[in-house]
């Protein structure tokens, strides 16, 4: 099969683990006999620098006309302290997933039984953790009416959701939790937001089209608690923008490291994957980032975007076997041996 692929490397660490899936892709590709076109494209900061503009038209052109997008990280911190900067790297993010329609981002949260002890988490607790966050994408707070009043003295932001909106979301949501143990958490503030109760209105709508999936509906708080007290009694959750963006993160340190969790980004046509962990900048150009979340991502891509389960599942099984050996970068190594960013990518080539 010819794969057409956009190659999004983006900022801080992203290159470097990129580099890592795509060399392990390429292996995937030459043995189970099909060709990869990776198209690679400028996004973030380093497309402010090339381009002037985090997202600019000819990367949008690429993504449109591969059949997926693999995506490293935005953000570099010359523009964090700067609130006044015109002209930020997030907001290439932000425009990708909205030109590109990425109403749904899915971010799962799953152990991994030989780093059981590297969860901050004790081992009882989390044993068995394998939930799904659908977050929405596309709307919400990140996308609502904002700005300054009072001279700038005043500042807001909405939170606006269409019903449609959340159907869209819930659909995926429900359709997930069919595939999976037919259990669905709505996650929302609907005690006090207005836009919560719609959310919790239009999925209580749903639920007779899934009469299979039980489905529960918790405020976003107690979830944050709940999330870190009995993550395994979780499957698939969905949830805001924001309150995804914020819950993610939380579940992401479940599994022992940041550096292990990939996403998908779906909508209504091309998807998106990529590591959720960020451009950490901290660790760029310095060859010690872990490229497993990236490599996940690619997996999930085989899978999803092309149907490829047998290869997908082969990049699964390699990672664990890496994990089992404790090939491994400094963020898992428990203070011993560790491996380099790339050293860990050329034993999993290796390994296929
Ligand atoms: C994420 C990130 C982004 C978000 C930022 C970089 C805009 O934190 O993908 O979770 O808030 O969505
Ligand atoms: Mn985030």
């Amino acid at each position: 099969m010819e794969l057409n692929i956009a190659l999004l490397h983006g900022d801080g660490i992203g290159p470097e683990v990129i580099d890592q899936a795509v060399k392990v892709s390429n292996a995937i590709a030459q043995k189970f006999n099909h060709k990869i076109n990776w198209n690679p494209a400028l996004t973030g900061a380093d497309a402010i620098d090339k381009a002037g503009d985090p997202y600019p038209d000819k990367t949008h052109e690429i993504c449109l006309k591969s059949d997926a997008i693999l995506f490293g990280a935005i953000g570099h911190p010359k523009y964090d302290n700067d609130p006044g900067a015109k002209i930020r790297p997030e907001q290439g993010l932000l425009k990708m997933r909205k030109k590109l329609g990425l109403f749904a981002n899915i971010r799962p949260t799953f152990t991994f039984p030989s780093l059981i002890n590297k969860s901050p988490l004790k081992k009882e607790r989390i044993e068995g953790t394998d939930l799904i966050f659908v977050r929405e994408l596309t709307s919400g707070i990140y996308f609502g009416e904002s700005g300054r009043k009072d001279r700038g003295n005043i500042a807001f932001d909405t939170c606006t959701y269409s019903r449609k909106e959340i159907i869209r979301l819930a659909k995926k949501g429900f359709e997930l939790a069919m595939k999976r143990s037919k259990k669905l958490c709505c996650v929302d503030k609907a005690n006090v937001l207005e836009s919560s109760r719609l959310w919790r209105e239009t999925v209580q709508s749903m639920e007779k089209d899934y009469p299979k999936v039980n489905v529960s509906y918790e405020f976003v708080d107690a979830v944050a608690m709940r999330l870190i007290q009995w993550p395994n009694s979780y499957d698939v959750l969905i949830t805001n923008n924001l309150f995804g963006d914020i819950l993610t993160d939380e579940a992401s340190v479940i599994s022992g490291s940041m550096g292990l969790m990939p996403s998908a980004s779906i909508g209504n046509k091309t998807s998106l994957f990529e590591p959720i962990h960020g451009s950490y900048p901290e660790a760029a150009g310095k060859n010690i980032a872990n490229p497993l979340a990236t490599i996940l991502s690619a997996a999930m891509m085989f899978e999803d975007a092309f149907a490829l389960k047998k290869e997908a599942q082969l990049i699964r099984n390699i990672v664990n076997k890496s994990l089992k050996a404790m090939i491994v970068t400094e963020d898992l190594s428990n203070g011993e041996k560790s491996y380099s960013t790339s050293e860990v990518g050329d034993w999993l080539v290796n390994q296929i």
